[in-house]
């Protein structure tokens, strides 16, 4: 049984800054995924520290900071049926090399680092993720 559930996106800086919004959110709204919630927003290296502590131990993690903190993003509330799910199906792999044909990181990542779009990866850290930027 599927089951409605809301979960985070993130458009990164360099789809932000390549005018990839409007391209990536017809993606959401064409695979029965709505737009509940969304923001333009700059966030300082703290807050992406914060927002990224899962990942502190590893290698990658104060460029990943850097980098999300380096421009303006949108964050999205996504809103359907299994939307943990079908939006990590529809990002394709983290690597943008890797990625099936026809996903957003496939058609727009640059590279491992800059790979567009950020989604939750499991409800927990959705709502986890959704409370960090949305209050209400
Ligand atoms: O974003 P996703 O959940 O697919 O991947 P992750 O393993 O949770 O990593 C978070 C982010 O760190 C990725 O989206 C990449 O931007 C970045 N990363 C990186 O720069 N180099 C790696 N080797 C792995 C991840
Ligand atoms: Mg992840």
């Amino acid at each position: 049984m599927s089951k409605t559930e809301q979960t985070l996106s993130i458009i990164k800086p360099d789809a932000v800054e390549r005018n990839l919004i409007d391209e990536i959110k017809k993606i959401f709204l064409s695979n029965n995924l709505e737009i509940k919630d969304s923001k333009k927003i700059h966030i300082t290296k703290d807050e992406a520290a914060e927002f990224y502590k899962v990942h502190q131990s590893k290698p990658f993690y104060s460029d990943l900071c850097a980098y999300l903190s380096s421009g303006p993003i949108l964050v999205m509330v996504l809103e359907g049926k299994n939307a943990v799910a079908l939006n990590r199906e529809l990002m394709g792999a983290t690597d943008p090399k890797a990625a099936g044909e026809n996903t957003i990181r496939k058609l727009y990542g640059i590279s491992i680092d800059k790979n567009s779009v950020h989604g939750s990866d499991s409800l927990d850290n959705a709502k986890k993720e959704i409370n960090f930027f949305f209050q209400n």
